[in-house]
């Protein structure tokens, strides 16, 4: 289970910045409004995100692949950017082992190694080849658009090398791809070529595909339990879609966002999990919020160039970074901390050296008090700086709850779109850089 606490914002602490009661009452019409929209745009079939962890059919086709693909090869390479990447990677790195790929198989509770070719840095492709043997390896193209230019280079590399090396059945057996059911580049590849594919549905926009195929082929692939996955993100989505307007805790998220921004200058959320595990999730939000919300005109078509500007944080690592900043620095931030409450080890510190107290003191105390005290500490020194902090606070990192938090922050950026009254769902600020580029290469018709 996940809890989102923002009572922190209304603390007396925070001074001149401290939330109030009028703040929310001002956007009273603003939040209804947004709450219909989006459940508008869910009943008639405009956006799939939410629907989609129940959709059977498709988890059984992905069940079945992921268990045949296991069953032949060692290794995944899964080649994607942006929302055909930043998902399946955050999932990997919250629910394997943090050095799964180095583990013996039995080691690390099964699975395929996974890696991930998103960057077209020449380096790291070469360097992904030297770390795999590729007759043990599977490759997993990743693009809704189905011609994403960083996925299909790299895609007609290994094409190639596949070709040479194990001939056209080789190439094709250890292929597959997900895109657009119907549309694009790599589905017409798809059909010319006879290669396995699964379906990325139409209305399920990049950024929002975790729970599609994206993000539990690989996951299943690499042991990962996605039926339990998909369980947490459905109850997260009942209990949003059933909870009155201001008990819907996604809406009060996406809500006092708003607030922090229009009312009180916040331009910049610092997104900071406290645990390793959760910084590829923290990065995953961080497209997802940026992408949707930093857009330069709203539904009417006027100029707003609204958005905040998401970073991450790792705690307690930053701490000796970037806390400094947030707590003496520009009154321009709002903090989320994201917390676990259960570990999945306990380690105690040692009661030695005595003759050093200063030193010795930690002795008895586990690792894991020391990182919720330092947690707890770093909340508290922010809020006595007047610094508006939020927590999300989690069970455990399992599949149940990932698949909430997840869930939870889908529906809160949707939510948060509705309430800047721009599209969350596009990114037409990319699109000139990609038509420079174009030119450049001379694609056909630019
Ligand atoms: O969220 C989005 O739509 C983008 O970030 C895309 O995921 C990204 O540009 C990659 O696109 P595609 O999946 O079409 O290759």
């Amino acid at each position: 289970m996940i809890t989102f606490q923002a009572d922190t914002l209304f603390d007396r602490r925070l001074g001149e910045y401290s939330f109030k009661r009028e703040d929310l009452d001002k956007i009273h019409n603003l939040v209804k409004q947004a709450e219909s929209n989006v459940l508008n745009d869910l009943k008639n079939g405009k956006r799939g995100f939410a629907d989609i962890v129940s959709n059977e059919g498709l988890i059984d086709a992905t069940l079945k692949l992921a268990k045949e693909i296991s069953a032949k090869y060692k290794n995944l390479v899964l080649v994607g950017i942006g929302g055909s990447a930043l998902g399946p990677r955050a999932l990997f790195k919250a629910l394997r082992h943090p050095f799964h790929n180095l583990l013996p198989y039995e080691k690390r509770g099964n699975g395929m190694n996974l890696y991930f070719l998103e960057n077209v840095d020449p380096d790291t492709f070469k360097a992904t080849f030297d770390a795999i043997n590729d007759s043990e390896t599977a490759f997993l193209i990743i693009t809704k658009s189905g011609s994403t230019i960083e996925t299909m280079s790299q895609f007609l590399l290994i094409r190639e090398s596949l070709m040479k090396k194990f001939g056209e059945n080789g190439y094709r057996e250890r292929t597959i791809a997900i895109t657009d059911p119907n549309k694009g580049s790599l589905r017409n590849i798809v059909k010319y070529d006879r290669l396995c594919s699964l379906p990325i549905p139409e209305n399920i926009g990049g950024r929002f595909s975790v729970f599609s195929p994206v993000g539990t082929f690989p996951a299943a692939c690499c042991g990962i339990d996605i039926e339990r996955l998909l369980k947490g993100a459905e109850r997260m989505r009942d209990s949003i879609l059933n909870s009155p307007t201001w008990e819907n805790p996604a809406l009060k998220f996406a809500q006092l966002m708003y607030i922090a921004y229009t009312s009180y200058k916040r331009n910049i959320l610092v997104i900071m999990p406290y645990r390793d595990a959760l910084l590829d999730t923290a990065e995953w939000f961080q497209q997802l919020w940026a992408e949707s919300l930093g857009k330069e005109r709203n539904n009417k078509g006027e100029v707003v160039n609204v958005g905040m500007t998401p970073v991450r944080a790792l705690g307690v690592i930053d701490q000796h970074s970037q806390l400094q900043l947030y707590i003496e620095g520009p009154h321009d931030k709002i903090i989320l901390v994201i917390g676990v409450k259960e570990f999945r080890h306990t380690i105690t510190i040692p009661k030695i050296l005595d003759r050093f107290p200063d030193v010795s003191y930690i002795g008895n105390h586990t690792l894991n008090e020391l990182i919720k005290l330092e947690e707890n500490a770093t909340l508290e020194s922010l809020i006595d700086a007047r610094r508006p902090v939020v927590r999300i606070e989690i069970e455990r990192v399992d599949e149940e709850n990932i698949g909430e938090l997840m869930m939870f922050l889908e529906f809160a950026t949707a939510y948060a779109g509705e309430l800047y009254q721009i599209n969350a769902f596009d990114q037409p600020g990319v699109e000139h850089g990609k038509k420079i580029l174009y030119k450049a290469l001379k694609k056909p018709g630019y």
